[in-house]
């Protein structure tokens, strides 16, 4: 009686819940190796570049000597999905350049070489968490890197050329509500012909003149605090959700039938939202419609964990744990550098190796 007393509590102890944000501090030395491997991705073009998938994996392995037991233990932590924010800190700032008035258009912008530098760095920072950076072939015209800037307006101030009808996405410059990234048909394993939700999001700001902050909520609390039968109704295929703006044209659709929440054996609970494209499917109970509503009111009176990013900083956002969201764009010079990543839980349908290419 007392041994499984003892074993069951020891289990418990397995499941105690971190603190959701974590920050990670690299020393001068550990930054400049860092720098110096990001330079050589993007000399030969940055992530998109066939072949480096692997340097990063190398860089990332060269690094790892010389971190402290803390520094691993903090990335093992993530790697385990058990954080839904971790911050780099101590980067090297990569640039001096001073962001034009108004942003060139994204073709030239896109193979800048600081950008291409950032976007070796986020790579790299992705393996540091076992994390491998990939893109969807339906989304962002299948490019790993993706620049968060207002080229599409919708902004507090206009660009030139400011069209009519504002898309909702990273793109433009509108206020974008809590969500995960889509894809929203599964979070972790592959189901129906779509690979999974992306596992993380790495962000670095090459411009944000305006230090206008990213804002994470974390989702274990907020599942705490709705209860446990509306968690259990967010995991029926109660919900639908409607199609995002950064698909490529003619690719990706609306979805119906999905669930919000999943259990899984690596990581414990797996969410996919998004405040402005998810919805109770029509037919659905009513306890699912207000374990919905509760979920919306639960998200609504969280206070987002509100960070700055600059050059000298990046933020790894666990997708599947924690929502981010962002107010609209005041100063339309920000540029951030995006790549999503897939943890070693994720099985994706993989269209391509190197780069990594999945189905959507
Ligand atoms: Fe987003």
């Amino acid at each position: 009686m007392t041994d499984a007393v003892t074993q069951s509590t020891d289990s418990l102890s397995y499941f105690k819940q971190p603190q959701e944000v974590r920050t990670f501090n690299f020393d001068t030395q550990q930054s400049k190796q860092l720098h110096t491997f990001s330079d050589e991705i993007a000399i030969i073009g940055g992530p998109q570049a066939t072949g480096a998938r692997t340097k990063a994996s190398l860089a990332a392995t060269e690094l790892k000597f010389s971190l402290s037991k803390d520094q691993c233990e903090l990335l093992n932590a993530y790697s385990d999905g058990l954080i839904s924010l971790l911050i780099f800190e101590g980067l090297q700032k990569i640039t001096d350049a001073s962001p034009p008035d108004e942003l060139p258009d994204l073709p030239l912008l896109e193979n800048r070489y600081d950008v291409l530098c950032m976007a070796a760095r986020n790579q790299i920072l992705l393996k540091l968490v076992d994390n491998r950076a990939f893109a969807y072939d339906m989304d962002n015209e299948g490019q790993l890197v993706r620049l968060v800037a207002n080229f599409k307006g919708g902004g507090l101030k206009k660009i030139n050329a400011e069209p009519e009808i504002k898309e909702l996405s990273s793109h433009s410059g509108l206020a974008l509500g809590p969500h995960t990234e889509a894809p929203y048909w599964c979070a972790i394993d592959a189901k129906d012909g779509h690979s999974p939700a992306p596992s993380s999001l790495i962000l670095s700001a090459l411009w944000n003149p305006g230090l206008e902050p990213t804002s994470v909520i974390p989702l274990p609390p907020v599942l705490e605090k709705i209860g446990v039968t509306n968690c259990l109704a967010l995991t029926t295929g109660g919900f639908q959700f409607t199609r995002s703006d950064s698909f490529v044209s003619g690719k990706g659709e609306d979805g119906r039938n999905v669930s919000i929440l999943e259990f899984n054996d690596k990581v414990g609970f797996a969410a996919r939202f998004n405040s402005y494209r998810f919805s109770a499917n029509e037919g659905t109970s009513n306890f699912v419609k207000s374990a919905y509503a509760a979920l919306c009111q639960g998200v609504a009176e969280t206070t987002p964990y509100e960070y700055t990013l600059t050059q000298e900083s990046a933020i790894i956002i666990n997708n599947v744990r924690a929502l981010h969201c962002r107010d609209v764009i005041k100063d339309n010079r920000r540029v951030l550098v995006r790549i999503f990543g897939l943890s070693k839980f994720s099985s994706p349908l993989v269209i391509s190796e190197d780069p990594l290419l999945l189905r959507g």
